[in-house]
């Protein structure tokens, strides 16, 4: 299959998205390309991100010199003592600017690295080989890097651009299901929220491509999710307005998660699944969305069952808590939270809800089943 490109545009900060099965078997050229001057390379991984991969990579940088640090993975990774461990590295090595870090793996490698490289000696060149899906479809693009603090997810971080992004689908061989599926969140969102045309073909193609893993199938769907960031991206890099739209279900998702103490029972795909699902339900309550196009929605949830269980969470009991969560979203203004919704398949909107009201109600629905 041919090699496939998606620009982000973004002024002096534009740069390619590579795509293409096998891509990583050459991608000698891309960095002959796109760092012409670098002589030293930091490949930053995890355990989870297979051997195989960082050997391919390291066959294709023969020319340079080449340092490899190998984090556990998980979330936990994500934080500023490692942070502090990378600039280590890249001070004893002798890094320059010209020079470059690679992260080798998932979002959570993405974002740490990304943060590292945007302030060792006020940012050094950045490329983004991203293995999961939900590393491919949204956490790779778009520039937002960091770690977590004490205080919360995501809290230390800036806007960080990569060099390129280069995608080998290839790697999805290996991602277990339950990641997959969780990647598979975003992909579905880009065709709710901005993509109609895009949420047929995955009315058609999801099945199949999910269940049998089909090469083409998936690299149609990254390409088609890294156009779809890429565009909102492009329109609001630095996330003032449009790019909300892009939390679509996330509200939902981030109050699940939160009161799990983000324990990995719950995946954030897998919570971002209910949480597009209720805000769906919620849209059609509020007039929206069409009967017709919510149960399109739910005929496609339920052939690829992606119906997580929620009540193995939590139960109507647990509303106050998912509210009180809710409650200390920064969207909120006099108990009522901006949520991004569905006016049709294919179009987004934020519209103000209210807490003791709609969003109650609409988690009691849930609840009882609809
Ligand atoms: N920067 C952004 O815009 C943005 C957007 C969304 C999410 N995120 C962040 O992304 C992170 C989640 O990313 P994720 O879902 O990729 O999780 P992850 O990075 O934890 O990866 C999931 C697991 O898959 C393993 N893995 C990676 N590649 C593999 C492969 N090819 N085969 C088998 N296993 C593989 C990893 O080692 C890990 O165990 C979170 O920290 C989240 O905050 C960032």
């Amino acid at each position: 299959m041919k090699k496939m490109q998606v620009n982000v545009k973004l002024g002096s900060n534009s740069y390619p998205i590579i795509l293409g099965p096998g891509l990583l078997n050459t991608s000698k050229i891309l960095f002959k390309k796109y760092i012409p001057k670098c002589k030293k390379i930091l490949i930053v991984t995890d355990k989870g991100t297979p051997d195989k991969y960082r050997k391919t990579l390291l066959s294709n940088l023969k020319n340079f010199k080449v340092t490899t640090i190998v984090f556990r993975s998980g979330e936990e990774t994500k934080n500023l003592k490692n942070i502090d461990k990378l600039l280590a590295i890249l001070f004893k090595q002798k890094l320059s600017r010209d020079d470059c870090i690679i992260a080798l793996g998932g979002g959570v490698i993405g974002d740490l690295s990304g943060f590292a490289a945007s302030i060792f000696k006020r940012g050094i060149h950045f490329i983004q080989i991203p293995t999961t899906l939900l590393s491919q479809v949204d956490s790779s693009i778009g520039g937002k890097t960091g770690v977590n603090a004490r205080e919360g997810k995501n809290m230390i971080g800036s806007f960080y651009q990569p060099r390129f992004v280069l995608i080998d689908p290839d790697t999805l061989n290996s991602l277990s299901v339950r990641d997959l599926f969780s990647g598979f969140a975003e992909v579905l969102k880009y065709g709710l929220i901005m993509n109609k045309n895009f949420f047929e073909w995955l009315e058609k193609n999801a099945y199949e491509m999910l269940f049998t893993r089909d090469i083409k199938l998936l690299t149609y769907a990254i390409k088609e999710s890294c156009k779809c960031k890429a565009l909102v991206v492009e329109k609001d890099e630095k996330e003032k307005n449009l790019r909300a739209i892009l939390n679509f279900g996330h509200t939902f998702a981030h109050a699940f998660e939160s009161a799990q103490n983000y324990s990995k029972d719950l995946t954030h795909g897998e919570a971002v699944l209910i949480g597009m699902f209720i805000a769906s339900h919620l849209s059609k309550k509020l007039g929206l969305l069409k009967e017709k196009e919510l149960t399109r929605i739910v005929d496609l949830y339920n052939e690829l069952n992606l119906h997580s269980e929620l009540d193995y969470f939590f139960t109507e009991k647990d509303i106050p808590k998912l509210l009180g969560f809710m409650r200390q979203d920064k969207k909120i203004v006099g108990g009522k939270i901006k949520l991004v919704l569905l006016e049709r398949i294919g179009k987004a909107m934020l519209k103000q809800s209210d807490l003791n009201t709609h969003v109650k109600k609409i988690l009691q629905d849930h609840f009882r089943g609809f």
